[in-house]
Protein backbone atom coordinates (compact mmCIF):
# COMPACT_ATOMS: atom_id res chain seq x y z
CA UNK A 1 0.00 0.00 0.00
CA UNK A 2 1.15 3.64 -0.72
CA UNK A 3 1.12 6.11 1.74
CA UNK A 4 1.53 9.78 2.02
CA UNK A 5 4.78 11.12 3.13
CA UNK A 6 4.75 15.10 4.77
CA UNK A 7 7.42 17.75 4.01
CA UNK A 8 8.98 19.28 7.18
CA UNK A 9 8.19 22.94 7.88
CA UNK A 10 11.79 24.05 6.53
CA UNK A 11 12.94 21.48 3.92
CA UNK A 12 13.10 22.87 0.28
CA UNK A 13 13.73 20.10 -2.28
CA UNK A 14 15.69 21.29 -5.19
CA UNK A 15 16.27 20.18 -8.49
CA UNK A 16 18.04 21.49 -11.93
CA UNK A 17 17.25 20.02 -15.52
CA UNK A 18 18.83 20.38 -18.51
CA UNK A 19 16.85 21.88 -21.89
CA UNK A 20 14.98 18.34 -22.36
CA UNK A 21 14.14 18.00 -18.15
CA UNK A 22 16.41 15.65 -17.67
CA UNK A 23 17.73 15.96 -14.04
CA UNK A 24 21.08 17.45 -13.66
CA UNK A 25 21.25 18.56 -9.52
CA UNK A 26 19.24 17.02 -6.88
CA UNK A 27 19.72 18.24 -3.33
CA UNK A 28 19.64 15.86 -0.28
CA UNK A 29 15.84 16.65 0.62
CA UNK A 30 15.16 15.69 -3.22
CA UNK A 31 16.68 12.39 -2.78
CA UNK A 32 15.48 11.90 0.63
CA UNK A 33 11.80 12.39 -0.41
CA UNK A 34 12.20 10.59 -3.84
CA UNK A 35 13.99 7.91 -2.45
CA UNK A 36 16.43 7.61 -5.51
CA UNK A 37 20.43 7.83 -4.65
CA UNK A 38 22.28 10.98 -7.34
CA UNK A 39 23.50 7.87 -9.35
CA UNK A 40 19.84 6.80 -10.09
CA UNK A 41 18.45 9.84 -11.16
CA UNK A 42 21.18 11.92 -13.07
CA UNK A 43 20.44 12.39 -16.73
CA UNK A 44 17.31 11.00 -15.97
CA UNK A 45 13.50 12.58 -17.47
CA UNK A 46 12.05 14.21 -14.20
CA UNK A 47 8.87 12.66 -15.06
CA UNK A 48 11.04 10.00 -13.28
CA UNK A 49 9.35 11.05 -9.96
CA UNK A 50 5.62 11.53 -11.74
CA UNK A 51 2.24 10.59 -10.03
CA UNK A 52 0.12 9.32 -12.00
CA UNK A 53 -3.13 11.51 -10.28
CA UNK A 54 -1.41 14.40 -11.51
CA UNK A 55 -3.15 16.02 -14.58
CA UNK A 56 -1.36 16.33 -17.54
CA UNK A 57 -2.73 20.10 -18.14
CA UNK A 58 -0.67 21.22 -15.67
CA UNK A 59 2.94 20.09 -17.07
CA UNK A 60 1.93 21.18 -20.54
CA UNK A 61 1.17 24.35 -18.40
CA UNK A 62 4.46 24.84 -16.76
CA UNK A 63 6.31 23.85 -20.00
CA UNK A 64 4.87 26.27 -21.98
CA UNK A 65 5.79 29.05 -18.82
CA UNK A 66 9.56 27.67 -19.33
CA UNK A 67 9.38 28.38 -23.00
CA UNK A 68 7.88 31.65 -22.36
CA UNK A 69 10.75 32.31 -20.01
CA UNK A 70 7.93 32.33 -17.10
CA UNK A 71 8.19 31.47 -13.74
CA UNK A 72 5.07 28.63 -12.32
CA UNK A 73 4.01 27.75 -9.02
CA UNK A 74 2.11 24.70 -8.58
CA UNK A 75 0.80 21.93 -6.73
CA UNK A 76 2.31 18.45 -7.43
CA UNK A 77 2.02 15.38 -6.54
CA UNK A 78 5.05 13.04 -6.82
CA UNK A 79 5.91 9.52 -6.52
CA UNK A 80 8.94 8.59 -4.34
CA UNK A 81 10.77 5.28 -5.27
CA UNK A 82 8.87 2.69 -2.97
CA UNK A 83 5.37 3.99 -4.63
CA UNK A 84 4.75 6.51 -1.21
CA UNK A 85 3.35 10.13 -2.57
CA UNK A 86 4.21 13.30 -1.36
CA UNK A 87 2.46 17.07 -2.39
CA UNK A 88 4.66 19.54 -2.56
CA UNK A 89 4.11 23.45 -3.69
CA UNK A 90 6.74 23.92 -6.07
CA UNK A 91 8.12 26.86 -7.93
CA UNK A 92 9.98 26.28 -11.35
CA UNK A 93 12.04 28.31 -13.25
CA UNK A 94 14.22 29.47 -16.91
CA UNK A 95 17.87 29.65 -16.21
CA UNK A 96 19.83 32.05 -18.40
CA UNK A 97 22.80 32.82 -20.64
CA UNK A 98 24.89 35.39 -19.74
CA UNK A 99 22.82 37.50 -22.44
CA UNK A 100 20.05 36.70 -19.87
CA UNK A 101 18.12 35.67 -23.10
CA UNK A 102 18.62 32.11 -23.95
CA UNK A 103 17.15 29.49 -21.57
CA UNK A 104 20.14 27.27 -20.13
CA UNK A 105 18.29 24.44 -18.00
CA UNK A 106 15.51 24.86 -15.36
CA UNK A 107 15.37 24.93 -11.54
CA UNK A 108 12.93 24.09 -9.25
CA UNK A 109 12.35 24.57 -5.29
CA UNK A 110 9.32 22.89 -3.54
CA UNK A 111 8.34 23.45 -0.60
CA UNK A 112 5.85 22.17 2.28
CA UNK A 113 1.81 22.72 0.37
CA UNK A 114 -0.69 24.35 2.47
CA UNK A 115 -2.92 21.41 3.80
CA UNK A 116 -6.01 23.39 2.93
CA UNK A 117 -5.18 23.92 -0.28
CA UNK A 118 -3.87 20.81 -1.23
CA UNK A 119 -7.58 19.34 -0.64
CA UNK A 120 -9.03 21.52 -2.77
CA UNK A 121 -6.45 20.88 -5.33
CA UNK A 122 -6.55 17.13 -5.52
CA UNK A 123 -10.67 17.90 -5.91
CA UNK A 124 -10.04 19.60 -8.81
CA UNK A 125 -7.26 17.39 -10.27
CA UNK A 126 -9.20 14.40 -10.02
CA UNK A 127 -11.72 16.67 -11.99
CA UNK A 128 -9.31 17.55 -14.57
CA UNK A 129 -8.21 13.86 -15.35
CA UNK A 130 -11.82 12.96 -15.44
CA UNK A 131 -11.91 15.40 -18.59
CA UNK A 132 -8.59 14.11 -19.86
CA UNK A 133 -9.67 10.85 -20.06
CA UNK A 134 -13.11 11.61 -21.44
CA UNK A 135 -12.60 15.04 -23.71
CA UNK A 136 -8.42 15.17 -23.86
CA UNK A 137 -6.11 17.51 -22.46
CA UNK A 138 -7.29 20.89 -24.19
CA UNK A 139 -10.39 20.65 -22.63
CA UNK A 140 -8.64 20.09 -19.12
CA UNK A 141 -6.77 23.06 -19.84
CA UNK A 142 -9.75 24.92 -20.30
CA UNK A 143 -11.54 24.06 -17.52
CA UNK A 144 -7.87 24.62 -15.54
CA UNK A 145 -8.07 28.69 -17.50
CA UNK A 146 -11.99 28.87 -16.31
CA UNK A 147 -11.33 28.45 -12.61
CA UNK A 148 -8.46 31.04 -12.47
CA UNK A 149 -10.95 33.16 -14.11
CA UNK A 150 -13.75 32.54 -11.84
CA UNK A 151 -11.70 33.78 -9.43
CA UNK A 152 -10.14 36.81 -11.06
CA UNK A 153 -6.79 35.44 -10.59
CA UNK A 154 -3.86 34.46 -13.42
CA UNK A 155 -3.08 31.16 -12.52
CA UNK A 156 0.37 31.94 -10.62
CA UNK A 157 -1.96 34.59 -8.47
CA UNK A 158 -4.23 31.46 -7.87
CA UNK A 159 -1.73 28.94 -6.69
CA UNK A 160 0.08 31.36 -4.59
CA UNK A 161 -3.24 32.63 -3.26
CA UNK A 162 -3.68 29.03 -2.45
CA UNK A 163 -0.69 28.49 -1.05
CA UNK A 164 -0.88 31.74 1.06
CA UNK A 165 -4.02 31.45 2.49
C1 LIG B 1 12.84 22.08 -13.28
C2 LIG B 1 11.72 21.08 -13.48
C3 LIG B 1 11.21 20.40 -12.40
C4 LIG B 1 10.18 19.47 -12.56
N1 LIG B 1 9.72 18.82 -11.45
C5 LIG B 1 8.77 17.87 -11.59
C6 LIG B 1 8.31 17.15 -10.46
O1 LIG B 1 8.70 17.38 -9.32
N2 LIG B 1 7.38 16.18 -10.68
C7 LIG B 1 6.89 15.88 -11.92
O2 LIG B 1 6.06 14.97 -12.04
N3 LIG B 1 7.31 16.58 -13.01
C8 LIG B 1 8.22 17.55 -12.85
N4 LIG B 1 8.63 18.26 -13.97
C9 LIG B 1 7.94 18.03 -15.26
C10 LIG B 1 8.50 16.85 -16.01
O3 LIG B 1 9.59 17.27 -16.80
C11 LIG B 1 7.42 16.24 -16.93
O4 LIG B 1 6.93 17.23 -17.82
C12 LIG B 1 6.22 15.66 -16.13
O5 LIG B 1 6.66 14.79 -15.14
C13 LIG B 1 5.22 14.95 -17.04
O6 LIG B 1 5.87 13.91 -17.66
P1 LIG B 1 5.27 13.17 -18.93
O7 LIG B 1 4.86 14.25 -19.91
O8 LIG B 1 6.36 12.32 -19.46
O9 LIG B 1 4.10 12.40 -18.45
C14 LIG B 1 9.66 19.21 -13.85
C15 LIG B 1 10.18 19.91 -14.95
C16 LIG B 1 11.19 20.83 -14.77
C17 LIG B 1 11.72 21.59 -15.96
Amino acid sequence: MSKEIFLTKYCLITSKTDLQGRIVYANADFLKYAGFSMNEILYKPHNIVRHSSMPKAVFKLLWEYMKEKKEIFAFVKNKSKNGDYYWVFANVTPSFDSSANKIIGYYSVRRQPNKKAVDIIENFYDKLLKIEDTEGINASLKTLNEFCKSQNKTYNELMFHLQES
